[in-house]
């Protein structure tokens, strides 16, 4: 008997040491993440306006913390379109039993993603009803098969939002368009006191921000925030960087990125091919400090044409065309402006 309990102590002493240092391992990982989420200024937004019952609540009673994503690659315009009747041609919603609070203008850059903007659109459109948000979303798309100019249509499908005065925008989201939201309670809202970085934690980089500058992939600007940063960069031709770029001005202009915590900024990222990166991307960046000569307010200047604006069922397509020579007024920049510290 003696001897059995004995052996049974040693035995659950044995384990010990296992079991709190997994305790330590398990905390110390906690501990880290609150710490980077600290830092990369990661919160939730609050509700300033409860007091107002005639406007939409921040976190409606509909939201879903784990949505259903259905990634499914076969599906027909007719299909997405028979399951969001409710949206009004053009992509515009507005909610009809409260007062939304922004209004916002969804900016999607896009060319050969047919496949992904039906998965995004399917997802995107109740996503944003669930929250009771009033929005339209733009499909902003590069012409032909030349050099893709990223920044260049965003500030082209910025420049047509904001002549909109029904409604007038409060908000504008540049979105990629193989980003899809898996969490509701990632409130798609600007935040007056800085830019919103909104997708954080992307399944393909394991649900971690890599970085405290990334802004990519989906980004929450109001008018004022965007012009402060001069719009985005014109001058990147390929992939990449345009984003850092926008880092940059916004954190010249005075702006601190906030973004929601990993656990709610989720996103699964449609897979596809890497596309060619941007020439000279390295050297474009280390030359930000050119921005308020390149950005928004030199976009009369460049020679671009935009070829049609069509209200589809689910989105308003602007169709822009250019040639490499669209920013010859602006290209100097990247010789003349000494590199930034
Ligand atoms: C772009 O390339 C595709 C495939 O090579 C081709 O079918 C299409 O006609 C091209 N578009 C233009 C405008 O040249
Ligand atoms: C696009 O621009 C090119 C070069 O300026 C021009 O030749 C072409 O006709 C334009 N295409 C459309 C559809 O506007």
């Amino acid at each position: 008997m003696l001897n059995t309990r004995k052996y049974l102590r040693i035995k659950n002493n044995e384990h010990l040491p296992v079991i709190i240092l997994a305790i330590t391992i398990f905390v110390v990982i906690h501990l880290c993440n609150k710490h980077d989420e600290k830092t990369a200024n990661q919160y939730i937004m609050e509700d300033n306006d409860k007091e107002n019952h005639q406007l939409c609540p921040l976190y409606p009673s509909t939201l879903q913390k784990h949505v259903q994503l259905d990634m499914s690659t076969n599906l027909e315009w007719a299909d997405v379109e028979q399951n969001l009747k409710n949206v009004q041609t053009g992509g515009i919603y507005t909610p009809d039993d409260c007062i939304s609070r922004q209004k916002l203008a969804i900016i999607i850059p896009f060319r050969n993603r047919e496949t992904q903007l039906k998965i995004l659109l399917r997802h995107l459109h109740p996503f944003l009803q669930r929250q009771k948000r009033a929005y339209r979303i733009f499909v902003v798309e590069q012409f032909g098969n030349g050099t893709f100019n990223k920044g260049l249509i965003m500030n082209v499908a910025f420049n047509q939002a904001s002549k909109s005065t029904t409604p007038i925008f409060d908000c504008f989201i540049f979105h990629d368009v193989d980003l899809i939201p898996e969490n509701d309670f990632n409130v798609y809202e600007c935040d007056k006191r800085g830019p919103r970085h909104l997708a954080p934690a992307v399944d393909e980089l394991r649900y971690f921000l890599m970085y405290n500058d990334l802004i990519g992939g989906v980004l929450g600007l109001t008018k004022e925030q965007f012009f402060k940063a001069n719009g985005w960069s014109n001058l990147y031709w390929g992939w990449g960087f345009e984003d850092d770029d926008m880092n940059h001005r916004l954190r010249h202009a005075g702006y601190h990125v906030s973004r929601p915590p990993n656990l709610v900024g989720r996103y699964k990222m449609i897979r596809h091919e890497k596309q060619t990166p941007a020439v000279n991307r390295y050297g474009t960046l280390s030359k930000w400090l050119r921005y308020s000569y390149d950005g928004i307010r030199q976009l009369s200047t460049l020679d671009y044409s935009i070829v049609t604006t069509e209200t589809h069922l689910l989105y308003t397509h602007i169709l822009v065309n250019f040639t490499r020579s669209a920013t010859k007024t602006i290209d100097h920049l990247l010789e003349d402006i000494p590199k930034a510290k």
